[in-house]
């Protein structure tokens, strides 16, 4: 299972939603976040790990294909215990790596149908332009695109729908912080809302990370991140493995 994860503008949360999918999903399997954002990833600085970049490595001992055992071994685990493929800082050393990852027949498409396996990619901002983005989101079997819920982030998105829909055929939302209500959002951009997570303190020096650990727990970050990724489950369950199918019933249902 490979689920893109994205933003459309601003820095609403991409990279803090997928770190916290993955250290909340409730299935048996053990999530990996793949940072395969363009412009470069940022896990490695946020949480002080050292050492090399292991997207580097991945990238070279999944030439010639790998499956999701070859992933588990390219993972660093961050202090709140996310399984992370570390990527450089640099954008442009990072997009020819995430495309030959992401290549057919390449260790994501095995990953995303291996039922075994669960994979957030963090896809950082979407741009249609990006071939590296657009070729993870093609071995992507749902969209998470974070929003913040407030003014603008909403009329953007509901200006782009459409480039949206062309990246992807199953979009849904994941709203971080306050501000417009789901129900709201849904009726305004047409778009599921796959759960919400709360606004908490957070900082990218060690002592505030351990806070944001503290932080995460007492106020229900974790158990919401866990919600959404119950609704990604559920939906998996729904349609079998192909969670686009739901939104093909629906429509079936709606026209019919
Ligand atoms: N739920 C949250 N509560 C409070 N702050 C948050 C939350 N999610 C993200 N942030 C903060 O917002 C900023 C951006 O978060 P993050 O790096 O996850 O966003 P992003 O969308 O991945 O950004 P970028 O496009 O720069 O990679 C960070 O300072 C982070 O600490
Ligand atoms: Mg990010």
């Amino acid at each position: 299972m490979l689920f893109a994860v994205g933003s459309w503008r601003g820095a609403p949360g991409v990279t803090t939603t997928a770190l916290a999918l993955a250290e909340s999903w409730p299935g048996p399997q053990s999530p990996v976040v793949l940072e395969c954002d363009p412009r470069g990833g940022s896990v490695a600085c946020r949480f002080l790990i050292p050492g090399s970049r292991t997207v580097e490595a991945l990238a070279s001992a999944a030439r010639h294909g790998g499956d999701a055992r070859l992933l588990a071994e390219h993972t660093r685990t961050t202090s709140a215990g996310a399984a992370v493929v570390t990527a450089p800082e640099d954008g442009e050393r990072l997009r020819p790596l995430i495309a030959a990852l992401a290549k057919p027949g390449g260790l994501l498409s095995t990953v995303a149908a291996d039922s075994g396996a669960v994979m957030f990619a963090d896809c950082g901002r979407l741009d249609p332009r990006d071939a590296e983005t657009r070729a993870v989101l093609a071995c992507a079997e749902s969209l998470i695109l974070v929003i913040r819920p407030v003014v603008e982030h909403a009329l953007g998105l509901k200006a782009v729908l459409g480039q949206i829909r062309e990246l992807h055929r199953d979009v849904g939302l994941v709203l971080v912080g306050p501000g417009y209500s789901s129900a709201e959002l849904t009726w305004l951009l047409e778009l599921p809302v796959w759960g919400t997570l709360p606004l908490l303190p957070t900082g990218t020096t060690s002592r505030a990370v351990e806070r944001l650990r503290r932080d995460r727990t007492q106020a229900g970050f974790r158990e919401a991140a866990a919600g959404v990724a119950d609704v990604l489950i559920e939906r998996r369950l729904v349609a079998g493995s192909a969670p686009h199918a739901v939104r093909m019933a629906e429509e079936v249902g709606a026209s019919a």
